[in-house]
C-alpha cells in the first residue's frame, strides 16, 4: 500500500483516505462520497477496513465486532473507490502477542482524550491514533475523512494531525441517521428486537435539548443533565454512561447550555453501547 501511494504521489495524485472497521453502511459511504469530492475523477480514494484492537478494551466487542468483507467490498465497488487497504494484526502489530511484545511505539493525545469516550473508554483513543498515525504513514493520504458521529475522535485526530505536522486536510463529514433519528453505526446490527425502537432514545434526547435550549436561551447545566437522564432511563433496557454539554473546538464542559453548545452522550441499549452527538 505504502509503494502505490508513493507512486501515485509522484504522478502528482490527489489521495483521499477513509479508515473504516468495516461492516459498512450509508454513514460510511457518505464518507467515501466526501473524499472522491476532495481528490477529484483522477485522484485516488482508498478505504482501509481494519478492526483495530489496540482501541478496544479486553473486556469490549472485539471478537464479535461485525464483520462482512464480502459485502464491503461490493459495495465500494459500486461507489468506485480505487484502492481497498484490509490489513491483517499480523501486519499492523507484528510480534504484538501476547500483548504488546514487540511493538511498543503508540501515539498519545494528552488533553482531548481525557472526557467522554476517553474517561468511559481510558485506552481507546491511544489505540484510534496510533492506528489512524500508522494509516497516515501507510496510506500517504492528502485529505481524510471522518465522521461527526465519533465528534471526539474526529477532534482528537486534528489535534494530532496539528501537533505532529502530519501533512494531511481532515474533513469531517455529517452523521448520517436512519428515518426515525438513530445515527448509523455497525453496532446497530446487535439491536434486536423492542431494543432498536428504544435506540432511538438517544435522537430523542438531542431533540429534546435542542428544544430546551430554543425555548429558553440559558439553562443551567445539572437541569438539563437531570431531564436527559430521565428520558434515557424511561426506557427499560437504557442506561445513560454519559451526557456532556461543551465547546465545540476545545471540548472543554460548559456550566450554562446556551445556543452553539456541543451535546454528546453514550448510552448502553441493552449490551450495546451507542453515541450520539449535535450542535445544539
Ligand atoms: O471510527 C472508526 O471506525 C475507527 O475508530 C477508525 C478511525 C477507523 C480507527 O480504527
Amino acid at each position: 500500500m505504502q509503494r502505490l501511494a508513493k507512486k501515485w504521489r509522484r504522478a502528482g495524485e490527489g489521495i483521499g483516505l477513509v479508515p473504516t472497521m468495516g461492516y459498512l453502511h450509508a454513514g460510511h459511504l457518505r464518507l467515501v462520497r466526501e473524499a472522491r469530492k476532495r481528490v477529484g475523477k483522477r485522484g485516488k480514494v482508498v478505504v482501509s477496513i481494519y478492526v483495530n484492537p489496540t482501541q478496544f478494551a479486553p473486556t469490549e466487542d472485539l471478537s464479535k465486532y461485525p464483520r462482512d468483507l464480502k459485502r464491503d467490498l461490493k459495495m465500494l465497488r459500486e461507489c468506485g473507490v480505487d484502492v481497498v487497504f484490509t490489513p491483517e494484526d499480523s501486519e499492523m502489530y507484528p510480534d504484538r502477542r501476547p500483548v504488546p511484545a514487540g511493538f511498543s511505539t503508540y501515539v498519545v493525545e494528552e488533553k482531548l482524550s481525557r472526557t467522554m469516550e476517553g474517561a468511559s473508554r481510558p485506552t481507546h483513543f491511544r489505540g484510534v491514533t496510533t492506528i489512524v498515525a500508522k494509516l497516515f504513514n501507510i496510506v500517504q493520504p492528502d485529505v481524510a475523512v471522518f465522521g461527526q458521529k465519533d465528534f471526539q475522535q474526529a477532534a482528537i485526530i486534528r489535534r494530532m494531525v496539528r501537533d505532529l505536522d502530519f501533512p494531511v486536510r481532515i474533513i469531517v463529514a455529517p452523521t448520517v441517521r436512519e428515518k426515525d433519528g438513530l445515527a448509523m453505526s455497525s453496532r446497530n446490527k446487535y439491536l434486536e428486537g423492542d431494543l432498536r425502537r428504544q435506540a432511538t432514545v438517544l435522537r430523542r434526547a438531542i431533540e429534546m435539548a435542542r428544544a430546551t435550549v430554543k425555548k429558553s436561551k440559558r439553562i443551567p447545566l445539572a437541569r438539563l443533565k437531570a431531564d436527559v437522564g430521565a428520558m434515557i432511563e424511561s426506557e427499560p433496557d437504557a442506561r445513560l454512561d454519559y451526557v456532556e454539554f461543551f465547546d465545540p473546538e476545545s471540548l472543554v464542559a460548559v456550566a450554562e447550555i446556551t445556543s452553539g453548545v456541543q451535546m454528546a452522550l453514550a448510552v448502553f441499549v441493552g449490551k450495546t453501547r451507542l453515541i450520539d452527538n449535535e450542535r445544539l
